[in-house]
């Protein structure tokens, strides 16, 4: 069957969901990754025939599009800070905020003293978030743990990916008994989370293919206890961060006040509530106040 053919099928199925132009996207990521073939490359070739075998693995990507599952879940990688990470059913998606949090870091490690720093990532999911810090900070040692067991077979081979040394664990924030014998040696410079934090009540706002395809556990709170995970961290971070050490969070868009107000409660000073891109309340950070 000739690519263009192929091209075609895909228009004629997925236009009415996506529209024309990220049609032709996902068909040109799609095909770069099957065939390394580059859109120019495409576009110069419209005639190039390819193997019944080769059709097929187009058509499942199609299906799964129709299906409206995202297109990283069809590839099963991503990119974040411009490294690769492979994605699954397991993992969140990351998203450009998080990427905003992870320079905040890389940024103001930029002006500290520190020869060497440990950094604990909790959630941590595809391992997006303390693989690229490993990757950005060489002095850093980067500890990171999920509740997900399925999740950290991934983001154990996004770390080797990257060529980086993360230790990754499995484990329950939210249960404190875990804790003790998870971290009683450490204490850390740096702990940084992503926590869930969307409320049931905030469904409406998102879009099918995040809801139907992407892992409830790691995107939604009980709308009563929305800051469950942050009362949890906060309390656990003021046990195991060395003393004038920093917290970073992502945050719910609309409950900045309410983080504030928490992290206030539990010890931190010099907390700073910062917007992402798209002028939302999105991170916040603080420092452990000495006692
Ligand atoms: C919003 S995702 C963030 C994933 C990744 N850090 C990122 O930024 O893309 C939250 C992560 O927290 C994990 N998680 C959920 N409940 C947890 C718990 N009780 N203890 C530890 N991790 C948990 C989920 O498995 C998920 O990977």
């Amino acid at each position: 069957m000739r690519l263009k053919e192929v091209q075609n099928k895909f228009h004629l199925e997925l236009d009415v969901i996506y529209g024309k132009e990220e049609v032709d996207s996902f068909f040109y990521l799609l095909t770069d990754e099957h065939f390394g073939m580059r859109r120019l490359a495409l576009s110069q070739q419209p005639e190039f025939f390819i193997s019944k075998e080769e059709v097929t693995s187009l058509f499942e990507a199609l299906s799964k599009l129709k299906r409206e599952q995202p297109i990283q879940y069809v590839l099963g990688k991503t990119e974040f800070l411009g490294l690769p990470f492979k994605v699954n059913e397991h993992t969140l998606i990351p998203r450009p905020e998080t990427e905003e949090l992870v320079n905040w870091i890389i940024s103001d490690q930029k002006t500290s003293k520190k020869k060497r720093i440990k950094i604990l990532d909790i959630g941590t999911g595809s391992g997006c978030i303390a693989i690229s810090l490993a990757k950005n900070l060489p002095n850093s040692h980067v500890f990171a743990m999920d509740i997900s067991l399925r999740a950290l077979e991934i983001a154990n081979e996004n770390a080797k990916l990257n060529e980086t040394n993360v230790l990754f664990t499995k484990g329950d924030i939210l249960n404190r008994t875990q804790w003790i014998s998870r971290f009683d040696e450490l204490k850390f410079d740096i702990i940084v989370s992503n926590p869930p934090y969307v409320r049931h009540l905030e469904k409406a706002e998102m879009t099918n293919n995040v809801l139907q395809n992407e892992p409830h556990s790691a995107l939604f709170v009980e709308d009563e206890n929305p800051l469950i995970f942050y009362e949890s961290i906060t309390e656990f971070a003021s046990k195991y961060l060395k003393e004038d050490g920093q917290i970073y969070f992502e945050i719910n868009q609309y409950l900045g006040q309410e983080m504030i107000e928490l992290m206030k409660g539990v010890n931190f000073q010099d907390i700073e509530l910062k917007k992402d891109i798209f002028g939302n309340d999105r991170m916040i950070k603080a420092i452990l106040a000495r006692d």
